[in-house]
């Protein structure tokens, strides 16, 4: 099959190109350093001849609510009217499991705009919501450090490996639509504490991390079982400690 990439540059993107690559089908990447804006559409048409189906793994940069609605809705829409113009016939989406259950992060904000957009769209669709991926709890330590020390909140997780989730969307590309959406996580639970300290070790990268959800990126809106995969989601094998043996790449 030949199947384009919406930010097939970026962490998950890069891993769906190379899956595609192996499997056999062709990956054609849509990113701004391709020269493809997503926002305005600029490159967009003429890129998705003969496209089969469309996988969405961006992730536009925003600043709030307003913005992440405007900006995940936005690129949505410019790829569904492309594609129901060049006649594509699946939407593949990569969204965050409990996505309805977390109020006030302006991140799921825009992911549930992505979510309503692709419903209400033309093109039949397959929405995949992942779990948090194995390297997340040691991108939020990044994001908080006060005084040398990282703030990282206590999250339960059953957090999937980015090759995983790469593979979950590259089967739901080819088995066709379903006009829904499925959970995909990882095989255990995990305090996300635990992952970001072991995580930053593996790498070499010497941050001191205390646990508080006062001054953490995420709030306590995040708290208790609310991040975990609906009831029947499929689990993909990888574990966090065969990712971190792996190299936590
Ligand atoms: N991290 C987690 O634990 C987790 C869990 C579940 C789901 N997710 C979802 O996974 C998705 C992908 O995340 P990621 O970490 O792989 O993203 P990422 O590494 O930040 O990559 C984002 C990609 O989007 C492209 N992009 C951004 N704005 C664009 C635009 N206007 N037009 C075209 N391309 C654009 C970027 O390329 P350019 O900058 O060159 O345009 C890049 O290729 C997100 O939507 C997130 O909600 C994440």
């Amino acid at each position: 099959m030949r199947i384009a990439v919406a930010g097939g540059t970026g962490r998950i993107g890069r891993l769906v190109v190379a899956h595609l690559d192996r499997e056999g089908h062709e990956a054609v990447s849509l990113s701004r350093g391709e020269g493809v804006d997503l926002l305005t559409g600029v490159g967009l048409r003429q890129r998705l001849q003969d496209v089969d189906a469309v996988i969405d793994a961006t992730n536009p940069p925003v600043s709030d609510i307003a913005d992440a609605e405007h900006a995940f809705a936005t690129i949505t829409r410019n790829l569904l009217i492309a594609k129901a113009e060049a006649g594509v016939g699946h939407h593949v989406a990569l969204s965050i499991a409990a996505l309805d259950d977390v109020a006030g992060n302006a991140h799921y904000y825009g992911k549930r705009a992505q979510e309503r957009e692709v419903a209400a769209g033309a093109v039949p669709y397959t929405i995949v919501r992942a779990t948090q991926f194995h390297d997340f709890p040691a991108m939020i330590a990044e994001w908080t450090v006060v005084d040398g020390e990282a703030i990282v909140p206590p999250l339960l997780l059953q957090p999937i490996a980015p090759a995983d989730v790469a593979a979950a969307l590259v089967d739901a590309a080819t088995a066709g639509p379903v006009s829904g959406s499925f959970d995909v996580a990882g095989p255990r639970t995990e305090d996300a504490v635990d992952m970001a300290r072991r995580t930053l070790a593996v790498r070499g990268q010497d941050l001191p991390l205390r646990a508080a959800w006062r001054g953490a990126a995420l709030g306590v809106e995040f708290a208790g079982e609310v991040l975990l995969p609906a009831a029947g989601a499929r689990l993909a094998p990888t574990s966090f400690d065969d990712w971190l043996a792996a190299g936590a790449l």
